[in-house]
Order: C-alpha cells, then sequence, then structure tokens
C-alpha cells in the first residue's frame, strides 16, 4: 500500500511546486487503488478513503487548472459530446482469425503449423477464451494513452478515446518509470453479463435503450458520441495483443500477458497446471444459474490434445464466466516462430479461433402472455413447452414488442428454434414453419390494457405500448416494488412478495399506504410473525428520512434514473422547488433533455400526483434537502446567472455543480437574466448571443479571480 504524506498547503512562496507535489502524489496513489480495484478487484481501502482523495485531487486541480493533464484520474469521466469519431489508421493492420469448429479442426490447426515450420516436436501454443465483444487498440505514447481505436476495416479505425478513457479497468498511465515511446496494445472491451442485465432492466423500466445482448450493449455504447453516456456503463477490457511498439519488446505471447499485466494494463490470468483447471470445473458446476466468478483462464500447453481439452474446459465453464466468449483462441506461443508462420490472406497462420456451436433448442409457443410493466409498458411473453438448452431449462422467452412479433410472425402454437442471447435473456430464433398448425392466427398485442381494460396508448418512435391509467393495478403494483426497493426508499424489510401480498389484498393501493400500515393488518397476512412485522414497521419508519434524490427516484417517473433523480436534487435543493419547476427550467438543466422534462412535467401536472406526494409529507416523510453552499460556506457567486460554454480546463458538469455550490445558477442558454457567459475555446452561439445582448463575458482566468 502507498502511503502519502499530509497535504499541509499554504500560499506563499513555493505553493505551486507544492502543489504540483502533492497532484502528482494523489495520482500516483488514485491510479494505484484504480488498479487494485477495477483491475485486480482487491481493493485496499474503502470508497470513502478514496472519494476522499479524488476531491482533494478535483480541489486542486479546479483551483489550479494549469496543472490538469489528460492522464490525471479526473480526466476518465465524460467530456463534451462529439459530433463524430475521427478516423485513424492503424500502424499494424488488425486482422482477423481462421474459425474451427471442432477437435478435429484443431488438430488439423496444429498440423498444419507443424508442416510449415517443417518439424515433427510439439510446438508450445498459448489459449485464452475468444472474448466476445469489440476489439480495440489502445496506444500509449512516452507511456500515457493517447488514443483508442477500433477495428474498423482493420487499416482503418475509429478514434473512441473519449469513451475508451472512461473505462476504469484501462490505465491513463502505464505503470512504468521509464516508458517506452510507442505501446499499441490491442483486447476486448465487453460489458460483463451482471452489468448488461442490470442495463437492461433499467433501460426497460424508464422506457429507454434496450440491447439484444451484451456485445451490442458494448457496442452501442463504444461508438456513443456523448461519453457522459459511456461513463455510466460499466465496461470492461482484456487485453491480448500488440500493435506497433518502439523502444520495449516481448518473446512470447506468454510474456506478453505477464509483462501487460505488471504494466497495470488489464489481462486475463494464468491457469498454471491441469490439476487447477479440473479445480475450476468443480467450482463452474457448484454455481448457479446466474452466478459468475473469474479464475484463471488462460494457459501454456504444448499439444494438440491438451488444446482440444482446453477446448472443453472452457466449455464446461462458459456459463459462469462474467462475460460472454463465443469459443477460444489458440496461438503459437514463441514470437519467432510467429514471425515464421506469417499470414495467409487476412488471418496469421499462427492462430485460429475454435468456437463453439450457438446453443439452441426447439420448441412450442403454448401461449403468449402479455405482462404490464412499472411504466405501464405492455411485454408479450412467449409461454414455451419447457425445453433444456445448454443446461438450462428454458420456459418464458421475450417477444419484446409488436413490430418483433410481426418481423418473425411468432404465433401462438407454433414450433420454434429458441437460443440463450448472450447467455442472459431467451430468445425465439425463428419459427418452424413447416410445423404451424392450420389453423393459426398472426397475434396481436390487445388494444386494451390486459389489467385496467383502459385503452392504451403507443407514442410515435415508440416499439412499445402503454397502459396509461394511473390506477392501473399492474403499474401501481410494479411502482410499490421500485418504491420500497433499496436504492430508492430501502425499506429492506418489505421484500417484493409482501409488496404483492399487501397490494392484492387491497392494504396498499398507494405509496403512503404503506406508511399508514398497522401491525394488526401485517399479521393478518400469511407467513408473518409477531417478529418479523416489528421488523418491517421498523423498516418502514427508518426509511421516513430521505435525500432528495433516493426521493424523486423512488416515486418512478419514467425516464427518471438513479443519475437524473441525483441531478435534479442536486439543482432544486428542495422539494418544494422541483415541484414548482417547469419544463423551461427542466431543459435548461444538462442532461435533462426534452424527453425527460415532458415526463417530469406530466406527473407534475397530474393533480392524483402531487396530492400523494403531500401525502407522504403528511405521514412522515422527512425530506433531507440538499444543503446549499459548499464546504468552506463562502459564497462569492450569490444570485449570479452564469452561462457556460465553449471548451474549458474542467468538465462542464464539474463546473455547473462548482458554481451552484459556490452559490450561482447555471442556465442553459444565455438570456437577458443571464450575469456572465463563461467562455472558452470554440466557443460557439452562446458567445455571440451574450455579445449581442451585452452581457459580460468571462474567460478562465476572470473566473478564477472571481471566484477566490
Ligand atoms: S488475437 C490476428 N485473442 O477475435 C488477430 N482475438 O477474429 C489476433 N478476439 O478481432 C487477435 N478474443 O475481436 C485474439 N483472446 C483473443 C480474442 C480475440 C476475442 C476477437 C478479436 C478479433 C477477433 C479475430
Amino acid at each position: 500500500m502507498i502511503h502519502l504524506t499530509k497535504s499541509g498547503l499554504s500560499k506563499g512562496n513555493g505553493a505551486l511546486k507544492k502543489v504540483e507535489k502533492r497532484i502528482a502524489e494523489l495520482r500516483k496513489v488514485i491510479r494505484h487503488h484504480d488498479h487494485l480495484y477495477h483491475t485486480l478487484d482487491r481493493p485496499e481501502i474503502s470508497d470513502f478513503d478514496y472519494d476522499k482523495l479524488l476531491s482533494e485531487l478535483q480541489k486542486l486541480e479546479a483551483e489550479n487548472p494549469e496543472c490538469i493533464t489528460p492522464d490525471s484520474p479526473t480526466q476518465r469521466v465524460g467530456s463534451k459530446p462529439l459530433d463524430q469519431f475521427e478516423k485513424q489508421e492503424h500502424r499494424v493492420p488488425m486482422l482477423s482469425l481462421s474459425n474451427s469448429y471442432s477437435p478435429e479442426d484443431i488438430v488439423a490447426f496444429d498440423e498444419r503449423v507443424k508442416k510449415f515450420l517443417d518439424r515433427d516436436q510439439d510446438v508450445e501454443y498459448f489459449c485464452e477464451p475468444k472474448l466476445d465483444g469489440l476489439a480495440i487498440e489502445l496506444i500509449y505514447e512516452n507511456g500515457v494513452l493517447t488514443s483508442a481505436l477500433t477495428r474498423g476495416d482493420g487499416l482503418v479505425g475509429e478514434n473512441v478515446y473519449s469513451n475508451v478513457k472512461t473505462i476504469k479497468s484501462v490505465p491513463l498511465k502505464l505503470n512504468d518509470e521509464n516508458p517506452p515511446a510507442l505501446l499499441e496494445v490491442r483486447g476486448e472491451v465487453v460489458m460483463h453479463k451482471q452489468d448488461f442485465k442490470a442495463i437492461n432492466e433499467q433501460g426497460e423500466e424508464e422506457g429507454t435503450q434496450v440491447f439484444a445482448n451484451p456485445r451490442n450493449a458494448a457496442a452501442g455504447t463504444l461508438r456513443q458520441l456523448d461519453p457522459r453516456i459511456t461513463a455510466q456503463r460499466p465496461l470492461k477490457m482484456y487485453c491480448y495483443s500488440l500493435g506497433a511498439t518502439d523502444g520495449i519488446a516481448f518473446s512470447s505471447q506468454s510474456q506478453l500477458i505477464s509483462d501487460l499485466a505488471k504494466l497495470d494494463l488489464p489481462t486475463l490470468d494464468l491457469a498454471k497446471d491441469s490439476k487447477k483447471l479440473e479445480s475450476i470445473v468443480k467450482k463452474a458446476q457448484s454455481l448457479k444459474e446466474g452466478e459468475y466468478f473469474l479464475p484463471p483462464l488462460t494457459v501454456k500447453i504444448s499439444t494438440a490434445e491438451q488444446a482440444v481439452e482446453y477446448y472443453e474446459f472452457i466449455e464446461a465453464v462458459r456459463h459462469q464466466l462474467p462475460f460472454d466468449i463465443d469459443g477460444i483462441v489458440i496461438k503459437v506461443n514463441d514470437f519467432k516462430l510467429q514471425d515464421q508462420l506469417g499470414f495467409i490472406a487476412r488471418s496469421p497462420r499462427w492462430a485460429t479461433a475454435a468456437k463453439y456451436q450457438p446453443e439452441q433448442g426447439e420448441t412450442v409457443i403454448e401461449n403468449i402472455d402479455v405482462q404490464v410493466g412499472r411504466t405501464g409498458a405492455l411485454t408479450p411473453v412467449a409461454k414455451l413447452k419447457p425445453v433444456k438448452v445448454g443446461g438450462v431449462t428454458i420456459s418464458n422467452a421475450t417477444l419484446h414488442n409488436q413490430d418483433e412479433i410481426d418481423r418473425k410472425d411468432v404465433r401462438i402454437g407454433d414450433s420454434v428454434v429458441v437460443q440463450r442471447a448472450g447467455d442472459v435473456i431467451p430468445e425465439v430464433v425463428e419459427v418452424i414453419s413447416s410445423k404451424r398448425p392450420k389453423s393459426s392466427k398472426p397475434f396481436k398485442l390487445p388494444k386494451d390494457c390486459p389489467v385496467c381494460s383502459e385503452p392504451v396508448e403507443q407514442l410515435e418512435g415508440e416499439a412499445k405500448s402503454r397502459c396509461v391509467n394511473p390506477l392501473c393495478a399492474a403499474i401501481m403494483k410494479e411502482s410499490l416494488k421500485h418504491f420500497v426497493a433499496r436504492r430508492a426508499m430501502n425499506i429492506d424489510k418489505l421484500g417484493e412478495k409482501i409488496v404483492e401480498q399487501l397490494n392484492q389484498e387491497g392494504l396498499v393501493n398507494s405509496f403512503s399506504d404503506l406508511y399508514k400500515l398497522k401491525e394488526e393488518e401485517l399479521l393478518e397476512l400469511e407467513r408473518q410473525g409477531k417478529k418479523s412485522v416489528e421488523n418491517i414497521l421498523k423498516s418502514i419508519e427508518k426509511s421516513k428520512d430521505i435525500e432528495l434524490g433516493r426521493f424523486i427516484y423512488a416515486l418512478g417517473i419514467r425516464f427518471v434514473g438513479e443519475q437524473t433523480a441525483q441531478t435534479l436534487a442536486k439543482h432544486f435543493k428542495t422539494l418544494d422547488a422541483f415541484l414548482n419547476t417547469n419544463a423551461d427550467e427542466l431543459t435548461a438543466i444538462n442532461d435533462v433533455g426534452p424527453k425527460v422534462a415532458e415526463s417530469i412535467m406530466g406527473r407534475l401536472n397530474n393533480k392524483k400526483f402531487v396530492s400523494e406526494v403531500n401525502e407522504l409529507i403528511q405521514v412522515g416523510i422527512r425530506i433531507k434537502e440538499m444543503a446549499s453552499g459548499n464546504s468552506s460556506g463562502k459564497q462569492p457567486l450569490k444570485g449570479l446567472n452564469i452561462v457556460v460554454t465553449g471548451s474549458l480546463p474542467m468538465g462542464r458538469n464539474e463546473i455547473k455543480d462548482l458554481i451552484t455550490d459556490l452559490g450561482g445558477k447555471s442556465a442553459g442558454s444565455v438570456s437577458k437574466k443571464t450575469d456572465y457567459v463563461l467562455a472558452g475555446e470554440d466557443a460557439g452561439s452562446k458567445l455571440t448571443k451574450a455579445e449581442e445582448l451585452g452581457v459580460k463575458v468571462l474567460a478562465w482566468e476572470d473566473f478564477q479571480a472571481l471566484i477566490q
């Protein structure tokens, strides 16, 4: 563990030197903890202590913007959106691998290698899982990450640096006192299955984007032009090969992987012997569906037989790995031999990808259920005759929406091929039309909500139709589950089952009903003893003290996820201010788009909603409002309205937060009410508007002077 000296900064002579030293120290320690946490999964300090270090660095950098460098840990979080990615040529083309599909193909590969090298002895191979994500090339110049390129057409890729730098396990600076002039490292960017599930659940709930599999989610995230969104989506990277280098050399794949790890680059660990593999298979078998682990997965071997064993080993553990894989990669280990073998067409002769057959099964759709979610969205779900696919019994498969049903022409009674898409969501791949019963009819989603019978609506541009009746029992049931959830009101003793029971029994039909529950009522529920009822009541009581952001999130407004709720809380500071806002003010907040603002206003203009919020206050909810003012209590920007534009030494969001912390306001557009426009480089229309209206324009240095 690295230790820090006490900062003890003082103004005056030598102060800048001290600050620089402290900044360098903090960066080093933070990098070290980032690596421990994100790459090695072995944190040594608490989140609280880590945040303290990071905020000290952020503060020092804000006060000394000339010290900010692109490799500082503060520079990971999303910078401003791009118009497009820049194209950049690969110094060494990014090629692809030849494919094998069976043990026989693996044996044939080994024979080809030996024949080409004209040797009888065994060749040493390095075997790795074939990760199912996106290949990315990281370019480090003098130890600092300067670009990150997609594969593109293999010759020219796109520079997605601003997105890749938000991946916490990718070092912005290599752990090397004497870094090489150039190191291009390639690897796969993936989204872990658990993260994918969480993001899709959130997307489904909030009516935003839903991805078909983790690979698409990773690709969609990396190709996204707003790095602030990327920063909220957890991506991981694992490095496995090289591009161009200058000032560093490696002799084999196994040495490459261990040396990359020493530089703090994320790699997959080496499983040293075959005993280890056996115990890993045992461990995988002991895990349940949906439980994941990341054991050492790469091996060095020397015969085709061992390569086949490895192929079977990875197949046995693949469903329990945290990411999707679609095969293994077998590489000749020695780089000299790799050079001798060279390339054929666009693939190396020294490597092959042995893929697994997709796991599919055939079954019959017995029925199609229509479920109503928290936001009222209607989701058709195929009820299947249970079928085993890849060791897991599948009895439901989502059909997404009417468009998907029409596209695949899925009908009740159809025989279908199902597969586990990316291991996570079972899906209907296709209908076997030759087996279709004569009497079958196309399936149409109902025009009325299957739960409350009110007509459903489908907004333009949306794939799903929705029930819009706020009193619909299905919506209320789901909203209640969301309301009590850990990240919302955190009524931890009220599990989903009890909430459902309470709702079914008619005891709880609104959020505020939860706070009116009586001991006798709870005791009457099935399987509730005195002790558990006591605990439930205690946890309901405890939930009454809640921060504004969590409270807003708990209200379950469509498109208002945790992040947005926090942004709203930071902006409004009090519940009253939030309840009395208007569409203009909302859209002026950074990160609140017109769709979100419309959804919030829809709720705030709904009398039932507002009276329910008031009822919650009546039953005793105490909202911890956001403290206004910064830690020093000074408010040099009190009453000032400052619009921020152009590119500045700090992220725009951070500057806006700083303005609010110091007592000011930061709107999105320039008007007569604007006191100052803080303009950085490439400031556009806002600067012109300020000049037209005669609003005073501040450069970064002027702003610094203002807040000092
Ligand atoms: S090595 C010459 N190793 O597979 C190519 N690739 O078809 C050398 N991939 O574009 C690539 N896991 O996206 C290599 N352990 C691994 C891999 C891997 C996945 C992907 C990569 C590449 C594609 C090649």
